[in-house]
C-alpha cells in the first residue's frame, strides 16, 4: 500500500514537471535551486562572497519559476549589499544552513545605514541560518566616547510584501537586528536576536510604515528595544515573545515630526519580559505632532524583575531637544492591559504620564498584579482616562 502511494505522487510530481516544460504558464509549480557555492561564495568567513550572493540572486530573481537560494554550512563574509525587487520569480527562498558574517573592520558597515538589504521585493523567505554583525568593536568605540560612526541595522526589508523570516538567528548587530519599513504581510516567526544587553541601540525588530506584520514564537535579548514600533504601524501581532535583557516593547518614540502616521491595531499576547527595563511602553516626544496611538492590546504577560511594566511616557525630551515646555501632540486611546502578572523593580509599576493637552482615553486595566519586593507596588496616572476591571494591584489610579 505505502509502495502504492510513493508511485502515485512521484509520477504525479513529473507530470506537473512535464507539463510546465510543455507549457510555460505551469513554471510556477516547479522550484529551480542556485547553491551560493557555485556561483563562487567561499565558506571561509574570509573571502568576500558578495559577489556571488548577488549573482545567485539575479539568478534566481530572473527565473520565471518558485526559487531557493541555498546557504550550505559554512561562513560566508558579506560588505553591504541590497536584493532588489522587480523580480520575475513569485517566490525565492533562502535556505540557509551557514553563517552570514560582517567584515572585521566595523567602519565598513559603520558608514552605511544596512548591511543586508530587500528593497522591492515580494514573495521572499530566509529559512534558518544565521546572521553576525560583528558588533561588538563599534560598541565598544562608543562606549570609549570616540568619534565613531552610527552603524548599520543588520536586515532591513523596504518596500516589500509578502515576506516570512522563519528559525534565522541574528547576533551582534551594529545597530538594530531587524527592519521592517513600508512593507505589508510580512512574517517573522522562531527568530533569535541576541546582542550583549549593554550594546546601543540595538533594536531586535523596528516596523514602521507597514501593515500586517506578525512576530511570533521568538526571542530578543539585546540593549535596546526588544520590539520598537514606529509611525504608520498598522495590524501588528506579537505572540509568544520573550524579551530581556533590553528596553521591552515600545510603541515610539512618537511625536519626533509634526506630520506623522498613527499606530493602529496593536496586538501583544503571551509575552514574556525578563530583567527588561521596561515592559509595555507607550513613548512619544513632548513635541507637536498629527501621530496617534489607537487600538492596543497587551494581553497574557508575565513581567520577571522589570523596572517599568507598564508605562506611558509623553514627555520624553532627552537633551531638551525643540521640546522644554512643550506638550505631546499624539493622542492615545483605547489600549487594554490585560492579565498581567510578575514583578518589578521600581516601585511604581504602572505608570500613565500622559499629554496635558491629549489627555490618554480608553485605558483599560483588566487582572493585573505587579509586586514590588513581595509587597504591593504603586501606580501613578497623569492626565489618563479610562477604567479598571476585575482585580488590579496595584489599584488603578484610572
Ligand atoms: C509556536 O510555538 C508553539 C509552542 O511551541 C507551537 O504550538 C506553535 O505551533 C508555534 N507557532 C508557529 C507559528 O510556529
Ligand atoms: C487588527 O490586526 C489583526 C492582525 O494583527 C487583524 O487580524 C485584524 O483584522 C485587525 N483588525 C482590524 C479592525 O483591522
Amino acid at each position: 500500500m505505502a509502495k502504492f502511494t510513493t508511485f502515485h505522487c512521484t509520477s504525479l510530481a513529473s507530470f506537473i514537471i512535464t507539463l510546465s516544460m510543455l507549457n510555460p504558464s505551469f513554471a510556477a509549480t516547479t522550484t529551480t535551486t542556485y547553491n551560493v557555492i557555485s556561483f563562487g561564495a567561499k565558506p571561509n568567513g574570509v573571502t568576500d562572497s558578495t559577489k556571488a550572493f548577488l549573482n545567485a540572486w539575479s539568478a534566481a530573481c530572473a527565473s520565471p519559476t518558485a526559487t531557493v537560494i541555498q546557504v550550505p554550512k559554512g561562513r560566508y563574509l558579506l560588505q553591504p549589499l541590497t536584493f532588489q525587487g522587480n523580480c520575475k520569480s513569485p517566490d525565492i527562498s533562502f535556505q540557509i544552513d551557514g553563517t552570514i558574517v560582517a567584515p572585521a573592520d566595523y567602519r565598513i558597515l559603520g558608514r552605511v545605514d544596512d548591511w543586508i538589504g530587500f528593497e522591492g521585493v515580494s514573495g521572499v523567505s530566509i529559512i534558518g541560518g544565521a546572521i553576525d554583525g560583528n558588533g561588538p568593536a563599534l560598541w565598544d568605540c562608543k562606549a570609549k566616547g570616540k568619534d565613531c560612526p552610527s552603524g548599520a541595522t543588520a536586515l532591513r526589508f523596504s518596500d516589500s510584501s509578502k515576506i516570512k523570516i522563519d528559525g534565522l538567528k541574528v547576533i551582534n548587530s551594529q545597530m538594530f537586528h531587524i527592519a521592517i519599513n513600508r512593507c505589508q504581510d510580512v512574517v517573522l516567526q522562531g527568530v533569535k536576536i541576541i546582542a550583549a544587553g549593554n550594546s546601543p541601540n540595538t533594536d531586535g525588530i523596528h516596523v514602521q510604515l507597514s501593515r500586517n506584520v506578525a512576530f511570533i514564537n521568538s526571542s530578543v535579548q539585546t540593549g535596546d528595544d526588544c520590539v520598537s514600533i514606529g509611525p504608520g504601524t498598522k495590524n501588528l501581532w506579537i505572540e509568544r515573545i520573550t524579551c530581556g535583557p533590553g528596553h521591552g516593547i515600545s510603541i515610539g518614540s512618537l511625536a519626533k515630526d509634526l506630520e506623522e502616521e498613527g499606530v493602529q491595531n496593536v496586538t501583544v499576547t503571551k509575552a514574556i519580559f525578563i530583567g527588561a527595563e521596561n515592559g509595555f511602553r507607550i513613548k512619544s516626544w513632548a513635541r507637536p505632532s498629527k501621530g496617534f496611538v489607537q487600538g492596543v492590546q497587551f494581553i497574557d504577560a508575565i513581567m520577571q524583575n522589570v523596572q517599568n511594566p507598564i508605562i506611558v511616557d509623553q514627555k520624553y525630551c532627552p537633551r531638551n531637544d525643540n521640546c522644554p515646555g512643550q506638550t505631546s501632540g499624539v493622542k492615545i486611546s483605547d489600549v487594554l492591559y490585560k492579565n498581567i502578572r510578575g514583578t518589578s523593580a521600581s516601585r511604581v509599576a504602572i505608570n500613565f504620564q500622559c499629554s496635558s493637552t491629549n489627555p490618554c482615553t480608553g485605558i483599560r486595566l483588566e487582572d493585573v498584579k505587579l509586586t514590588y519586593m513581595n509587597k504591593p507596588a504603586q501606580s501613578s496616572c497623569v492626565n489618563a482616562n479610562g477604567k479598571s476591571f476585575g482585580m488590579v494591584e496595584p489599584n488603578g489610579c484610572l
